[in-house]
Order: C-alpha cells, then structure tokens, then sequence
C-alpha cells in the first residue's frame, strides 16, 4: 500500500510585543496583537516529518522519539481537520488526486532546541507539524491562511509560519478567521538583528502559559488596562520602529512590554510568577551595559518562564555578550539562586 511523505522545519519566534490573554479559549483567539522576531532555523527549530497510507490504522504522533496520546490532544485534532478540510476541497476539484484527506497520518516531530533551553518549543512544534502536512496535502494556501491553522495549535505557533518580523493580528470576528500572522518585514529588511539567550532554568514552568492567561482574563484589573489602552499603541510603534530600523525605539519597546506583561502576571489573582532572582539580575546586567554605553543597545525580554532573550545589533556583540558574560560568570553563581544559568551564543534571525 502506498505512503506518502513530506516533511518540513519552522524556526522558533520570540515575542517582543506579547501575547498573553484569550478571548476564546478553543480557537486560541487573543486579546491582543503581538509581535515577534523569528530566529535561525539553523540553531532553533523543530523538524517534523508527515506520512499518509491507507494502511494506516489511526493518526499518531511521535515528540522527540516518544509517542504522544494524538486522540487527547484538542488542539492537534483541530489543525488536522482542518488541513483534511482543505485537502478535500482539493479532491473534489481534481478527482485524479490521491484520496489523502481519508486517509490517517503518522507525524514524527524533534527539535535541536539546547536541552536545558525549554523555549518556545510549542510555537515551533505546531507551526513544523501543520507546513509538513500542508505540505504532504500539496496545499496551495499562503503562509498567512496556514497560520489560522497553526495558532489553533497553539497560539503563538501563527507566528513561526513565517521569517523576520512578525505581527499576529488578534482580528475582531468570532469564528477566527481574520486572526491570522502577517510578515511586518522579512529578515533581510534588518538583517543586523540578533538575539542571545540565557537559560536561567531549564525547568518545566509550573504554570501553563494557557492556564496562566485564564487567571489574568478573569482577576487582572491592569490587563485590561494594557489590552485597551496599551497595547493597541505600541503594536502601531514597534512595528514603525522596525521598518525604520529604529534600534532604541524597538528595544525600548521590547523591554517595557516584558515588564508589562510580567507585572500583569503579578497582578492576577492567585500571582504568578515567571521570572525569578537570576532573571532580575539578567535585567540588571542589561540596563547597566545600556547605561555604560550610553544608549540603548541590547533589550531583554522574559517568556512565561525565567529564561532570557537578549535582542541587540551585530555591532554590538562583543559588548553585549562580553558584559553577559561577566555578570553571569558560571553556572555555580546561579545556583545559590536555585536556578542554573547558561550564556548561548548570539542567534541569527531568519
Ligand atoms: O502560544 P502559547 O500559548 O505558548 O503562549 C505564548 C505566550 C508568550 O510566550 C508568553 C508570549 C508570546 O507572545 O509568545
């Protein structure tokens, strides 16, 4: 019986404007725009092969080379009826093409993330698994369409879809179909950025970013703030600070929109609390270089976990990473915090 195969990579992307917040849990419709920047597929990406055969039993999914329950996971089920809807559409246009979207696939999925890194590892997942069977389902749509797709996966995943600078428009209609990510400027519009990562902890985060967003929805009187009055400006600024190449604008940007998101993190009801002491000693150290360096040349920004993501320009690398290094001389210094932290070296974009 036949198997067809087709495979696919997407890059890790880390927000600088962040989303945080639904306002449909199921389709993962957000509360706001976001923006982020895609890093090399080289160094960060998650690698998935798709296969269909009608021999197939049942779909499957294997994560790292261990076998993940396909039929619990609401999410991967919902992009894959879609990609079947779409495919199915194609047949009924071409009766000469093979009967796929009938068929059951097998998904094998890795990444070659730093082990300790735990980054934005679903993003890269889910927007992997839906362009490989995008692309085994010989589906015509854009990168912006598949994004639909992939944000059902997992919100932040639209945005890996696509390279450089990227916006994820949160759109207004209900069934999501206006909610899409859309390609601010490609890589070679500001090819100079880069970003470094330090891993303060490798740990899983005891908070969900899902579960997380639901308690400040419900008990955050500052988010409301941020998603009526913030936000909705500093999209428009950040996004006009990347097509002018405005460095100190966007990392300025970057930086408050972290200390936003996280400070809304604390003012939900239980708290939550993402970043810890090595991640207050990593802001430390960058408003420090920027101070030394008399502007703004390296901004950091904190995910739903300790982990800091350092963006700066080429130019400056030697300084940023060499003072990095200096405030995070060795992991032991960053075990009395009860955390241990690692300096990577500094990423392209994509
Ligand atoms: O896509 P999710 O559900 O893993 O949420 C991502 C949330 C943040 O990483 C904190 C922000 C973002 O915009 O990526």
């Amino acid at each position: 019986m036949p198997v067809f195969v087709a495979s696919a990579k997407a890059p890790v992307n880390i927000a600088t404007l962040k989303y945080w917040g639904k306002r449909d849990t199921k389709l993962n419709l957000p509360t706001n725009s976001s923006i982020s920047v895609t890093l090399s597929t080289d160094d960060l990406a998650a690698y998935t092969t798709a296969t269909a055969s009608p021999a197939y039993k049942d779909d499957s999914l294997v994560l790292n080379g261990i076998p993940e329950p396909i039929e619990q996971s609401a999410r991967l089920s919902a992009c894959l009826r879609e990609l079947r809807a779409l495919r199915a559409a194609l047949e009924q246009a071409d009766s000469s093409l093979p009967p796929l979207s009938s068929y059951h696939v097998h998904v094998f999925s890795k990444n070659n993330f730093p082990t300790a890194a735990g980054l934005a590892s679903s993003a890269a997942g889910f927007a992997a698994l839906v362009r490989a069977v995008a692309n085994l389902f010989e589906l015509p749509q854009s990168p912006e369409e598949l994004s639909r797709i992939a944000r059902q996966g997992s919100g932040s995943a639209c945005r890996s879809l696509m390279g450089g600078f990227v916006g994820w428009e949160m759109g207004s209609k209900d069934d999501g179909s206006d909610s899409l990510a859309v390609q601010i400027a490609p890589k070679s519009h500001w090819p100079t950025i880069k970003a470094a990562i330090l891993v303060i902890s490798a740990q899983k985060k005891d908070i969900s970013s899902t579960s997380g967003m639901q308690t400040t929805v419900k008990t955050s009187s500052l988010f409301q703030h941020r998603i009526q009055n913030v936000v909705p400006r500093r999209y428009e600024e950040m996004k006009n600070a990347i097509l002018n190449h405005d460095f100190e604008l966007f990392a300025t940007l970057t930086m408050a929109d972290s200390n936003q998101f996280h400070a809304v993190c604390l003012d939900s009801m239980p708290p939550i609390f993402y970043m810890n002491d090595a991640s207050r000693q990593a802001i430390r150290a960058v408003e420090e270089l920027n101070r030394a360096a008399g502007k703004t040349i390296a901004a950091y920004t904190f995910d739903a976990g300790p982990n800091c993501v350092i963006y700066y320009q080429q130019e400056d690398e030697q300084a940023v990473l060499g003072l990095l290094r200096t405030a995070v001389p060795d992991a032991d210094k960053w075990t009395s915090t009860n955390a241990s932290a690692s300096l990577l070296h500094g990423y392209n974009t994509e």
